[in-house]
């Protein structure tokens, strides 16, 4: 049996790492345990920090991405100190073009700012024709993801915690209301304090609701005399990432298709249709990238956040859409939950038992 020690987190994508950072940042003894870190959804993801833009209804959702948006800057930056690593965020803010006239229809108190068809096409040259006009979201941002997970990698090994990869959990073993040990690829584990973050494959470990929803991406490299996008264009079917390095992220498919890999013709084409409808601008920029990855679903499609049935294992899975929005927030609450037992309101409404009430 290995003992880890205080305490074992599951999982080795933004959340894992993101949570390890916070708890040792506060003193505790920390491992992960992942069986293949560049399969995280965090890798295949666009890195868009975006509750306005991806239109989240005032909510307890809408909160908690709010308040994690509001921790990014900060928070990438002591890790940019720690590492001397860049994590590329960038507080470019995000522009939602409309084809239709109620896409002008607000929800929320938010700023944003609503941009008519000459405004629009002013300020970001290159839109296609039939946009009408669309909505300024000016404190939605991004961030690079896979530079922030090297970075966040990096980071939580400087400063000790222990990071086992290409090890399988294969059960977490309980007795009465406890985890005792897990059993993996690499024997048994044991620890003080176990946390779950699986993303999209935590149904293989708990009979918790977590599904994949697969998406599709592809990345062109833009021409140095193609138009400058300089801020995150996000339509209604796809959405285009513009990075410092002249990239343009394309995403993203969502589809129902299980743990079923790789790029599709109809998927990469309808993205790359409703791409050039949106910025026909990027038309003829070399494609660079095609990939794919599985976001973590909930049937209500809010994260699983907080205690579990065991009392030593505690949850952060489910963030499907939001997993990079929401990192710190879920570092910073799940770190206090388990240390000190602190209990953030907010994670009232993510709670495991709404789906076994
Ligand atoms: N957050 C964007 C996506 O999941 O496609």
């Amino acid at each position: 049996m290995k003992s880890t020690g205080e305490i074992l987190v599951i999982g080795g994508g933004i959340i894992s790492l993101a949570i390890a950072l916070e708890l040792k940042r506060q003193g505790a003894s920390v491992t992960i345990v992942c069986r293949d870190f560049t399969e995280a959804a965090t890798h295949a993801a666009a890195g868009m920090l975006a509750p306005q833009a991806e239109r989240i209804p005032p909510s307890p959702l809408l909160d908690l991405c709010l308040r994690s948006r509001a921790l990014y800057a900060n928070w990438t930056q002591k890790l940019e100190e720690l590492t001397g690593l860049e994590t590329g965020y960038w507080a470019c803010g995000i522009l939602a073009p409309a084809y239709q006239e109620n896409l002008a229809l607000k929800a929320d108190n938010l700023e944003s700012v609503w941009l008519d068809r000459a405004t629009i096409h002013q300020s970001q040259p290159g839109l296609g024709s039939d946009v009408i006009g669309g909505w300024w979201f000016p404190e939605d941002a991004q961030v690079d993801n896979r530079l922030l997970a090297k970075a966040l990698w990096v980071a939580v090994q400087e400063l000790g915690v222990e990071i086992q990869t290409g090890v399988t959990v294969e059960k977490i073993v309980q007795n009465g209301d406890r985890v005792t040990h897990l059993q993996t690829s690499a024997g048994t584990w044991q620890a003080d304090h176990y946390i779950l973050a699986t993303g999209a494959w935590s149904q293989t470990l708990l009979p918790i609701p977590v599904t994949p929803k697969k998406g599709q991406m592809l990345s062109v490299q833009m021409l140095p005399e193609s138009m400058p996008l300089q801020t995150v264009l996000y339509g209604s079917d796809s959405y285009l990432v513009p990075r410092q390095d002249g990239r343009i992220i394309i995403g993203a498919t969502s589809e129902d298709v299980g743990f079923t890999r790789g790029n599709t013709p109809l998927g990469i084409q309808r993205l790359l249709s409703a791409a050039i409808r949106l910025y026909p601008a990027l038309q003829n920029d070399p494609i660079q990238e095609f990939w794919w990855g599985f976001r973590p679903a909930t049937p209500d499609e809010l994260p699983i956040l907080g205690a579990s049935p065991y009392r030593n294992l505690t949850l952060a899975t489910g963030h499907y859409r939001n997993g990079i929005l929401l990192a710190p927030i879920t570092g910073v609450t799940i770190a206090n939950l388990v240390l000190h037992q602190k209990f953030d309101p907010l994670l009232d409404a993510f709670h495991w038992s709404r789906f076994n009430p």
